[in-house]
């Protein structure tokens, strides 16, 4: 059991899955900051109320993943107002499906931006410290398709297929300083991202999990919340699938 009240930083926040993370985690008694895409601070705002209501104190602060000195602005005031970085979730990510023949560069590069050079511009800003004072816990979110491929997201296949290379090379210059680094493959979650796929291919979708439905964010906020436990430490490089059985290796 975690034992400490760890900052820890949740990107991507107030999405379906951030929500559930954020939830999991405060419950473990971290120190949440919730961070969010700056254009929904709206959003974020209400989101942090209800939040409250619910019975979670979660700090927000704004970050554009994409942006490295965006991300390195929000870890500095962090680390400032609230204390050092010893959990980093990457969570955040979008989608832009389109089939190869139909898709723009635009959709490419808003994809691989956001999903994997986010991996980079947030994991470099806490990395080094979290090496020097002996304890750090990265947890990578990618996907079932950045496992197996899908029809229609060449851009969030690739882009997921990278972030757990990035895990393996980073869990290995963290070994021995105490920082671990993980994937989890979420399969397919009944979040917005998931309903906002047509109704008919979605149906046919949920056909080929073996569990027979949906996963619940729940069920990935507590793998979230299992790799950063303090009592993790020799849990790293590895890759969860959470996906109901879509795809098993
Ligand atoms: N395999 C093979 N062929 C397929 C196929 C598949 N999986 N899906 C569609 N096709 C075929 C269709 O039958 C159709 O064939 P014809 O032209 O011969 O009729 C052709 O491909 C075009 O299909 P669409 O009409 O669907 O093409 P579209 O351009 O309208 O839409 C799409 C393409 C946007 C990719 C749409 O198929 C789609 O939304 N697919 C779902 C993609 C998906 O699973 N996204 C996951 C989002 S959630 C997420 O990413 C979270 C996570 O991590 C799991």
């Amino acid at each position: 059991m975690a034992d400490s009240n760890k900052v820890a930083i949740v990107t991507g926040a107030n999405g379906g899955l951030g929500t559930a993370m954020c939830k999991a985690l405060s419950d473990q008694g971290r120190r949440v900051v919730g961070a969010y895409f700056p254009p929904e601070e709206e959003q974020a705002k209400k989101w942090q109320a209800a939040m409250g209501d619910a019975g979670y104190q979660v700090t927000i602060m704004p970050v554009d993943v994409s942006d490295f000195d965006s991300c390195g602005a929000l870890v500095e005031r962090v680390e400032q107002e609230i204390g050092p970085v010893e959990i980093l979730v990457n969570n955040a990510g979008i989608t832009r499906d389109a089939v190869i023949k139909k898709m723009g560069k635009h959709q490419w590069d808003a994809v691989l931006r956001t999903n994997l050079d986010s991996i980079f511009n947030m994991t470099k800003q806490v990395f080094e410290k979290m090496c020097e004072r002996g304890f750090g816990r990265i947890v990578n979110i990618s996907s079932l398709n950045g496992q197996k491929g899908q029809f229609g997201q060449a851009n969030y296949s690739a882009a997921k297929a990278g972030v757990h290379g990035f895990t393996m090379a980073a869990a290995q210059e963290g070994a021995r300083k105490g920082v671990t680094v993980n994937t989890i493959s979420p399969g397919y979650i009944g979040t917005e991202m998931v309903m906002a796929v047509p109704e008919e291919v979605r149906a046919k979708i949920v056909g080929q999990i073996p569990v027979g439905r949906l996963g619940r964010p729940e069920e990935i906020a507590r793998t979230v919340a299992f790799l950063a436990d303090d009592d993790a430490g020799f849990i790293t490089g590895a890759n969860f699938s959470v996906n109901g059985g879509q795809y098993m290796h």
